[in-house]
This record gives structure tokens, C-alpha cells and sequence, in this order.
């Protein structure tokens, strides 16, 4: 058999194709995926009893999570598939259900980075107004069996992860103060407490004002790896030093090749850094809320995390042309980033009418960072519609990037002829 190109028939499957579910193997849950717990939580005598318990909450020590959450087999169904992208990279993967049964069928070691953003347990319901101004309902955030009933099924889902995730590969879990202390206690008991590679206080310059205790005005982060031979190249989001001019101590020079460093001397030893290179970020990061008024990336579903914060996760964290998950994609942040969209600061200069100039820093978002492959998944049709429309509008912004706006209808409308016919 042989395609419409005269080549071997694609053995892609198509739209409308059920793919069937992996073999179930409804074995009780690895007993070794957990790192041994015994010795980090036996308390010292001194401090009696503490009231945790060995694993998290939720695991059985026969059946694991499966005793709580059994496996449900149910094969997928291609409803789309959009025929453009990379020329190498394996397509992208957008899965429309509940993320526990569709991690189950995804393969082992698998997933380079995995960001998170799962309802944080704060009572609340978030709706979204979405397309026909009917109002639909985007997520509940209230957990009938309280903090224990969250951190179960919550756990499930992070267990299902670290089997997912490469050996290299790391996990970001976005929360805040609601649940943060306890979710960081379950994710020593199945990362393993040394596997705790930062605690990133995103201090987002937005939320209540305060009036009977500090204004809560910071989301917590977590980053874990799976192993301690994992992928991190922080510099790649790193601030130039350019930056601590005239704000550190050190001696400031030029080197022969023209190049700006500062030398610091710290117990007796010489240290040296180029201006012209970023250093290493650190774990408190400045990252705007998106503006209630922003046009650039408010798409307006609720909870929707700026580009910028995933920026810096992304091309930290996942090499080019590795794979990133994100398995509570909501409004689709993390697929957008991972396709290769930047947020970028440019100087522009206006004229006033009495003739003297103003400068403003403007945001700009273009598609050019190096992309990666991802894979998203949302329990809510809205969510998924809302990351169908993003990901698209991107090729329009990359296609503004290469050319003249009066180049560019032709262009689009033969591309999404193309597109469509392609299904
Ligand atoms: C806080 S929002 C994510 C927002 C996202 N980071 C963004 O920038 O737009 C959480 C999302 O998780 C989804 N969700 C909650 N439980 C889920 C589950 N069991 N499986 C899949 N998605 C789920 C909700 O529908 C919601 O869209």
C-alpha cells in the first residue's frame, strides 16, 4: 500500500482510530519504587513519637496505589492530528481525560521534565467564560475528604510520575502555602529526601493585601530529581552579570580581549566573572503575574501561569529536543513555552507632542527558543480547546518573525489549507 506521495503508507494512526491500551498487567505496584524510608524517619529518641507515617499517604504495602485507584484500560482515540512541525521531532501529544488513567498507559522512563500545576488546595471553584459566553465550569478545588483525601489522590498521580520521568529527568510541583508543607513531606517519601533539589519561591508581586497577617504574595515551587545524574543548565536562564555592576564589592577590570569581569577574593582564593555571562539563577525568582489587562498572553483561563515562569523551568531543565509533561496543562502554559515561545524585553522610543521622546520597555513574544517535544493533559474540554487555539495562533507569531506582515496572509491561508486538507 502506498500513500498519496507515492511513499510506504504511514502507519500513524488517524483520525478517528481507537488505539488499543497497553497490556494491563495488574501486578501489585513495584514494592522497590520507593526510596528505603526506615532510617530518615525513625525519630530520634529524644523527640518520642512523630506522627507520620513510613510511606505516603495512600500506598499499601501489597497492592501500592492500585489498592485505592484501580487500573482502568481504556483505549485512546485520535480525534485530531494537525500535519505541520518540526521535521524530526515525534509530534506532540494532547490527551483529553483524567491524567492517573492516561499516565498509566504512557511508556516507563519516557518524560525528560514534568511540570505540574494541580489544584492547590485552596477550597475554591474556578470557572471560565469561554467561547459562546456560556459559562462552563473549568475545575473544582474542593476536596471532600480534606487534606488527607487531597494528598492521596494527589500522591497517586506523583508516583505515576516518577515512573514516567528518564532517569536524567526532573519534576517541577507548583502549589502555595495551602498544602505546600505536606505535599513536600510525600515527595521526600517517593522522590527520596536528597532528591530535593530546590525550593523555588516564585514571588509573584500579585494576590491579597494583607490586613491581620504579611500579605501572601509567593507560590512555592518544588523541584525534584529522579536520580542524582539529572539535567540542569541553569545559565541558559541565568540574568547576564552585566546586571551587578556598581551593586557588589570585587574589583571591576578588562581583560585583553576587551571583556568586562569582576574578581573576588574569598579565603584566599581568586574568583573571576565575566560580565558578558549569566550566572547561575537562584531559588527565589521575580516573575510578574500576568496583568489583568495584558493582551500579549492573558488568554483568560483561570489560574494561568505567565510564560516567563515556564520559560525558565523549560529551557532549564529539559534538553533540546527532549520531552516535557505537564499532566495538569490547564490553559496549555507549558505546551506554548515548549514549542519554543519567548517572552522578550525591547527598549521603544515615542515621540511626545511637545517634541521630546519617552522610552518604554516593551514585551514582545516570539517563537524562538529551541524546541522540545510535550506531551498535555487535561480532564477539561475547555482546557484542551483553550491549548488547541494557543498552539495554533503560535505559527502565525513564528510566522511574523520571518516575515512581512503583507507576506504573511497569503502564507497563513495556503498553510491552514494545507492543515486541513493534510487530517
Ligand atoms: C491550576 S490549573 C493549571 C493552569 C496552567 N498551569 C496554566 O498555566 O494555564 C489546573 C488544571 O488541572 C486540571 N485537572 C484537575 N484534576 C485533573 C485530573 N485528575 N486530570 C487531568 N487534569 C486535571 C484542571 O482541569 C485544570 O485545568
Amino acid at each position: 500500500m502506498s500513500d498519496a506521495a507515492g511513499g510506504q503508507a504511514s502507519l500513524q494512526p488517524q483520525k478517528g482510530d481507537f488505539i488499543a491500551p497497553p497490556e494491563v498487567v495488574d501486578t501489585d505496584e513495584a514494592r522497590d519504587a520507593l526510596p528505603p524510608q526506615e532510617e530518615f524517619w525513625r525519630p530520634p529518641v529524644r523527640f518520642g513519637s512523630v506522627p507520620v507515617e513510613k510511606e505516603p499517604l495512600g500506598w499499601d504495602r501489597r497492592r501500592g496505589f492500585r489498592k485505592l485507584f484501580p487500573p482502568v484500560a481504556l483505549p485512546f482515540q485520535v480525534v485530531e492530528r494537525v500535519s505541520f512541525g518540526h521535521p524530526t521531532l515525534e509530534p506532540n501529544r494532547l490527551f483529553w481525560g483524567d491524567n492517573l488513567h492516561v499516565m498509566r498507559q504512557l511508556p516507563t522512563e519516557s518524560i525528560d521534565l514534568i511540570y505540574i500545576d494541580p489544584p492547590f488546595f485552596s477550597g475554591r471553584q474556578y470557572n471560565v467564560i469561554f467561547g459562546d459566553q456560556n459559562e462552563l465550569r473549568s475545575f473544582s478545588d474542593i476536596w471532600e475528604g480534606g487534606m488527607p483525601g487531597y494528598l492521596i489522590w494527589l500522591n497517586a498521580r506523583l508516583y505515576e510520575m516518577k515512573r514516567l520521568l528518564k532517569k536524567s529527568g526532573t519534576i517541577f510541583v507548583h502549589c502555595d502555602w495551602h498544602a505546600s508543607h505536606y505535599i513536600k513531606t510525600d515527595l521526600d517519601k517517593i522522590f527520596g529526601y536528597d532528591r530535593l533539589l530546590a525550593e523555588i519561591i516564585w514571588h509573584k508581586n500579585s494576590g491579597g493585601i494583607g490586613r491581620t497577617s504579611f500579605s501572601k504574595r509567593h507560590d512555592i515551587i518544588l523541584q525534584y530529581s529522579k536520580t542524582d545524574d539529572y539535567y540542569y543548565d541553569g545559565k541558559a536562564v541565568g540574568d547576564l552579570r552585566e546586571q551587578e555592576k556598581g551593586t557588589f564589592g570585587g574589583y571591576f577590570g578588562v581583560d585583553e580581549d576587551g571583556r568586562e569581569y569582576r574578581e573576588v577574593r574569598k579565603g584566599g582564593k581568586v574568583y573571576k566573572y565575566y560580565m558578558d555571562e549569566p550566572r547561575n539563577p537562584e531559588d527565589v525568582w521575580e516573575v510578574a503575574q500576568i496583568p489583568e489587562r495584558d493582551k500579549l498572553e492573558r488568554i483568560g483561563y483561570p489560574t494561568q501561569k505567565p510564560i516567563e515562569l515556564l520559560q525558565r523551568i523549560v529551557n532549564s531543565s529539559c534538553p533540546p529536543g527532549g520531552v516535557v509533561a505537564d499532566f495538569f496543562m490547564g490553559g496549555g502554559t507549558t505546551c506554548v513555552v515548549t514549542s519554543g515561545a519567548r517572552i522578550h524585553r525591547e527598549t521603544v522610543e515615542s515621540s511626545k507632542r511637545d517634541g521630546t521622546t519617552n522610552q518604554r520597555v516593551k514585551r514582545i513574544l516570539k517563537v524562538d527558543a529551541p524546541p522540545r517535544r510535550w506531551i498535555g493533559c487535561d480532564q477539561s474540554r475547555v482546557a484542551v480547546a483553550v491549548t488547541v487555539d494557543r498552539v495554533m495562533s503560535l505559527i502565525e507569531i513564528w510566522l511574523c518573525t520571518l516575515l512581512l506582515p503583507s507576506q504573511l496572509s497569503g502564507l497563513l491561508a495556503i498553510l491552514f489549507v494545507a492543515v486541513f486538507c493534510n487530517q
